[in-house]
């Protein structure tokens, strides 16, 4: 049958046209042979085993709606970091929250800003809600808090920043955070994303539970696909005042979670011995790759998470292109960052010892060619 087409078809609103979507790091090389992938943050170590027993035992239920409330999953995070149940809300991944937040607190007319080098699923998620993304310039490819504040108006409505930050690596300490919320207007929601925060072994850090914990506007997200090694099971959550939350549920929808993943991860909450040992040898790694790279001669910042920025210059043969390039040809993978405006950077995830060496053998001979 054919469809007489009169008028004109549907169009997205205004915002949806202007998303540049989301490329995610490469995950596949063509030939054949190992590949070490470094591009996507993930935990070299894997989940616990705990974990995947978990998920796997739950996959025998697969024709029973998952808990929509997801209560033993906000039950075993409020007990182990001593919080109030109600007030946490769960997301098929933090990445899922972060649409959530857009679509209840921000629409047309209404700007929300993030900083020059910040995750750039918040821009999505505020162009997809009708509103205007505020750019907030950085320093020392560092989050800027007068600069966030410079560019607060009337119609600013939320905040997004990520601490740790990716793909930076840098960090906010808690006073500079807390100096932010002191001065953001009351009715400003400060997203803060910890998603790397597990790593973090920083005196002077707190990933956010304070602020959430004194006042209404200020919600922390967190992610079991770092740390925990569930990226594919998709679950995030967030700690964030009770009417937060309660907006928040409102409008997700009602089986954001699948059940075989949140069985995973309260089962990775529970396995300690894997999280401390992912956290130990991330420390030394980090700090080991940190330091031989800076002595080939890269400027490599300090970073607080699961991966380093690596700089390269501008004379042709030592872009960042021509290195990462030279890595491909080593079956190596890491992350172009372009779309971060840092075209002159590559991002590499702290991997296994072999995986990390690879890595650091091939940048000292790209540097000597
Ligand atoms: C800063 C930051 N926030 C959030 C996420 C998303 O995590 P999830 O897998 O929970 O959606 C990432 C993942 O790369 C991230 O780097």
């Amino acid at each position: 049958m054919e469809i007489e087409l009169r008028g004109e078809a549907p169009s997205p609103r205004p915002g949806v046209l202007a998303v540049e979507p989301y490329v995610p790091g490469r995950s596949k090389l063509g030939g054949s042979g190992p590949v070490v992938k470094l591009s996507s943050n993930e935990t070299p170590l894997g989940p616990s085993p705990l974990a995947v027993a978990a998920y796997a035992q739950a996959a025998a239920h697969l024709d029973r709606y998952p808990d929509g409330a997801h209560t033993a999953l906000r039950e075993a995070l409020a007990a182990e970091h001593g919080l109030d149940p109600a007030r946490i809300v769960c997301g098929n991944g933090s990445d899922e929250l972060f649409h959530i937040l857009a679509q209840a607190y921000l629409g047309p007319g209404d700007e929300a800003i993030y900083t020059e080098h910040g995750f750039l699923v918040y821009r999505i998620a505020i162009l997809a809600a009708g509103a205007t993304p505020v750019v907030a310039p950085e320093r020392n490819l560092t989050a800027d808090v007068t600069a966030i504040l410079n560019r607060v108006t009337p119609r600013t409505r939320a905040v997004f920043i990520a601490n740790p930050n990716n793909p930076t690596g840098t960090y906010l300490g808690a006073d500079e955070v807390r100096l932010l919320r002191n001065a953001l207007p009351v009715n400003v929601l400060l997203v803060l994303d910890a998603a790397y925060a597990e790593y973090v072994n920083r005196n002077d850090y707190e990933p956010g539970f304070e602020l959430v914990s004194a006042g209404e506007n200020t919600i922390m997200t967190r992610t079991f696909s770092k740390i925990f090694g569930l990226a594919a099971a998709r679950v995030g959550w967030g700690y964030a005042p009770l009417a937060v939350a309660q907006a928040m549920n409102q409008i997700r929808s009602p089986f954001n979670l699948a059940g075989p993943s949140m069985a995973a991860a309260v089962a990775a909450l529970e396995d300690k011995a894997h999280i401390a040992h992912a956290k130990a040898h991330n420390a030394e790694w980090r700090g080991r790759v940190t330091h031989e790279l800076r002595e080939i001669g890269y400027d490599v910042p300090e970073s607080a998470a699961n991966f380093v920025l690596i700089p390269f210059g501008a004379e042709p043969g030592r872009t960042a292109q021509d290195a990462d390039d030279y890595l491909v040809s080593k079956r190596i993978i890491v992350r172009q960052l372009a779309s971060y405006k840092l075209p002159h950077a590559l991002r590499m995830t702290i991997g296994l010892e072999h995986e990390n060496r690879a890595v650091l053998d091939a940048l000292r001979e790209f540097k000597d060619r």
